[in-house]
């Protein structure tokens, strides 16, 4: 059985001024209908063997993602919530506890709330080819083949004479975020795939890695499990054992060290949104090049971002902006600026 875990604990800053720290980009639809939240559970659907639906998020959030989650399913297996933030290390070495408690040998599916998938099928051949890989023991990756020298991402370098005939390839390398310099070679070299940020391992094997690679993340895990309160579909973990938790990502953590992973090739129309231009690439664009939303004229305006909240926005004689109106926010931009949009936003912090 395929378990569902979706980590849905970041702020997404660069899609400001929409998203916000008590209502972050991952609980507003952006980019359909449905929030990617939500969406994130939806796209699961079709894939056979799936049980209950896990959720790690922080404790402010926990009425908006119950509520989320209970309009798309009803199927939850519960809602873990942080105290704080320790990346995503510990959220998943938590949810492979309790996951391996409830659905002992079960595989884990670890999805982030926030990424957009254009084809579901493709995604679901993946997840279904990968878990039996996951079955076996290993860590699956989904790769992305890189379209630039992003830093942000993790890079997996494939061994791709070894696994051809199986769709999928043991990890050689595993760098996350290297520097630009870096980025550039490997995706010059056509040898590496963008980590897509999503993984598949059985809850059994993390907990394994984990153990021998961080031992005070799966130590101060246990242990916040162990004292965690529950109450309906929540289950709180210890406030001072988990702040006590180093604070690391899966990527730093496990992949770079593991030697036990595999790639699974993913041409899904896959992106993590990272910023409003992301949003404006994976959106349908009208003729002239648009994306729009809300209440919006506009006079030869082309290839740019406009979002209306509330409010009527017009334009004229753009190219290539950004533009998101809120009540009490309005953000105009260079659509090859939008990076910048967090640099803005801890000015905002550091000003109070
Ligand atoms: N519950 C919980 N708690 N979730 C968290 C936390 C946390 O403390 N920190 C982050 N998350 C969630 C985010 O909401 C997001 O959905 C996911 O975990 C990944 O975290 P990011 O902070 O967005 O990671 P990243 O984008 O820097 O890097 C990861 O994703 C890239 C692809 O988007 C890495 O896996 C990279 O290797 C990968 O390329
Ligand atoms: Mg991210």
């Amino acid at each position: 059985m395929i378990i569902p875990v979706i980590l849905s604990g970041g702020s997404g800053t660069r899609l400001w001024p929409l998203s916000r720290v008590q209502y972050p980009k991952q609980l507003l639809a952006l980019a359909g209908e449905k929030t990617m939240l939500q969406e994130t559970v939806a796209r699961l659907e079709k894939i056979a063997d799936t049980g209950p639906v896990y959720c790690v998020c922080n404790e402010d959030h926990r009425f908006m993602v119950a509520e989320q989650l209970r309009q798309v399913t009803d199927d939850m297996g519960g809602i873990i919530l942080e105290p704080v933030g320790r990346n995503t290390a510990p959220a998943a070495a938590v949810a492979a506890l309790r996951v391996q408690e409830e659905y002992p040998g079960a595989t884990m599916l670890l999805l982030p709330a926030d990424h957009v998938i254009q084809d579901t099928c493709a995604f679901v051949k993946a997840v279904t080819l990968g878990n039996k890989a996951a079955e076996e023991g290993v860590l699956v990756t989904f790769g992305i083949v890189p379209e630039a020298p992003e830093t942000g991402y993790g890079y997996i370098r494939a061994a791709v004479q070894e696994g051809k005939e199986y769709g999928m390839y043991p990890v050689e390398k595993f760098v996350e975020k290297p520097d630009r310099e870096t980025a550039e070679k490997y995706v010059k070299s056509g040898e590496y795939y963008w980590n897509s940020g999503m993984f598949l391992f059985k809850a059994s094997r993390y907990l394994e890695e984990i153990e021998a690679q961080a031992p005070e993340i799966y130590e101060a895990s246990r242990a916040a499990l162990e004292k965690a309160t529950e109450d309906l579909d929540f289950l709180r973990l210890d406030k001072e054992v988990f702040a006590a938790c180093p604070s690391d990502s899966i990527d730093y953590a496990v992949m770079e060290k593991t030697a036990h992973a595999v790639v699974v090739p993913l041409d899904a129309g896959w992106s993590d949104v990272g910023a409003w231009s992301a949003l404006w690439k994976v959106k349908g664009q009208d003729p002239s090049g648009n994306v729009t939303k809300g209440d919006v004229q506009l006079l030869d305006v082309k290839d740019s971002y406009i979002h209306a909240s509330g409010r009527i926005v017009a334009a004229v004689g753009l190219s290539d902006h950004v533009i998101v109106e809120t009540p009490d926010a309005v953000l105009v931009a260079s659509k090859d600026r939008v990076q910048d949009v967090k640099t803005i936003v801890e000015r905002l912090k550091s000003e109070g």
